[in-house]
């Protein structure tokens, strides 16, 4: 709170999951009312670095805007902009990409695991660090919510920071990591894996759009063990820990107040109980998205508008960074 700008972005994926919402979302959603500056971006530049068809790509992006909206961004309170309509966020990134090396990217953990999986990745994938650098640089962010896994790709936005500063004259404040404690939803099929949109399982990640009875087989199929009391451990029991852990985030209550209430309860039980807390929770954001996802033109034109608004804080720092550079 007090002074400071937050910026974070998402990637346009379509409809988020549950995993999305309630370790990135959710706190968005709260931070917009906490920080006086907000920008909330659909990170489209950086989901080309993968192959996307044209027409599924636009349909993702207002997928995600409607999504982001029916979570609770405020445009009002957050800019909710598309990057790729913010072209100063190319410019910085070339710019800032002349100033990074080789091998501090070739140590960054993401690009080792999808270059990997991939068996060779594009140069954008190589260096999307240096554009989420620029991400951040271009607003002057001074807060950014970052996941765990994000953590090096932010010290690199710092040293980019502090670089550009040393060469250039001091310019950008060095971002901080707010580190969201909160918690990490697991695969419903594989728990020692994280849910995720890439999941290959069926059944293992629920969407927010999911209907009540797509969000009742799949919790009922969630894999458990062979204990059936309801306990919290998520080293030995990660299945039934996943579930105490959705259930307390959707009825916004502790772990252990979670585990409280399912009392006797078995896990089969446990799992009704789990299901009911979910479809309640998860309905008005499904509704919400329905009726958005009806009003092409309303989601274009807020992320325009945002866009435009983005674009009025991101031209002044380019210019200047133009300047310094001696363009
Ligand atoms: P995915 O792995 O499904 O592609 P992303 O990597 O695009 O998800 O993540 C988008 C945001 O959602 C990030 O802030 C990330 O930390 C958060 N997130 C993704 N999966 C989970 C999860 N299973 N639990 C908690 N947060 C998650
Ligand atoms: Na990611």
């Amino acid at each position: 709170s007090g002074g400071g700008r937050v910026f974070s972005g998402i990637q346009p994926t379509g409809v988020p999951h549950l995993g999305n919402y309630l370790g990135a979302l959710e706190n968005w959603v709260a931070l917009q009312n906490q920080y006086p500056s907000v920008l909330y971006s659909i990170v489209d530049l950086h989901s080309i670095t993968q192959h996307q068809d044209p027409a599924q790509l636009r349909s993702n992006i207002l997928d995600m805007a409607a999504s982001l909206l029916a979570c609770g961004i405020d445009p009002e309170r957050a800019i909710l902009f598309q990057q790729s309509q913010v072209s100063e966020h190319a410019e910085l990134s070339w710019i800032l990409g002349c100033l990074t090396s080789m091998p501090r990217l070739r140590h960054l953990p993401q690009w080792k695991m999808k270059s990997k999986l991939k068996n060779e990745g594009s140069v954008g994938l190589f260096t999307y660090p240096v554009l989420q650098a620029a991400d951040i640089l271009l607003y002057k962010s001074t807060h950014v919510p970052v996941g765990e896994d994000q953590v090096q790709h932010l010290e690199l936005a710092q040293d980019l920071a502090r670089i550009f500063n040393n060469r250039y004259g001091d310019l950008f404040p060095e971002p901080g990591a707010l580190l969201s404690s909160t918690r990490k939803v697991k695969s419903l099929r594989n728990p020692s894996a994280k849910m995720s949109k890439s999941d290959p399982q069926t059944m293992a990640t629920i969407s927010i759009t999911d209907s009540p009875d797509d969000i009742a087989l799949k919790v009922r199929r969630a894999v458990t063990d062979f204990t059936s009391e309801v306990t919290f451990d998520p080293e030995t029991r990660p299945g039934v820990s996943n579930l105490v852990t959705i259930y307390a985030a959707m009825a916004m209550i502790s772990v252990e107040e979670a585990v409280s209430q399912a009392g006797e309860l078995d896990t089969a039980a446990f799992k009704k109980l789990v299901t009911e807390a979910v479809i309640q929770r998860l309905a008005p954001i499904r509704e919400e998205i329905e009726r958005l996802r009806s009003d092409r033109a309303h989601l274009e034109a807020v992320l325009a508008r945002g866009s435009c608004r983005a674009r009025e804080l991101a031209a002044p720092v380019l210019r200047e960074v133009r300047q310094r550079v001696g363009f």
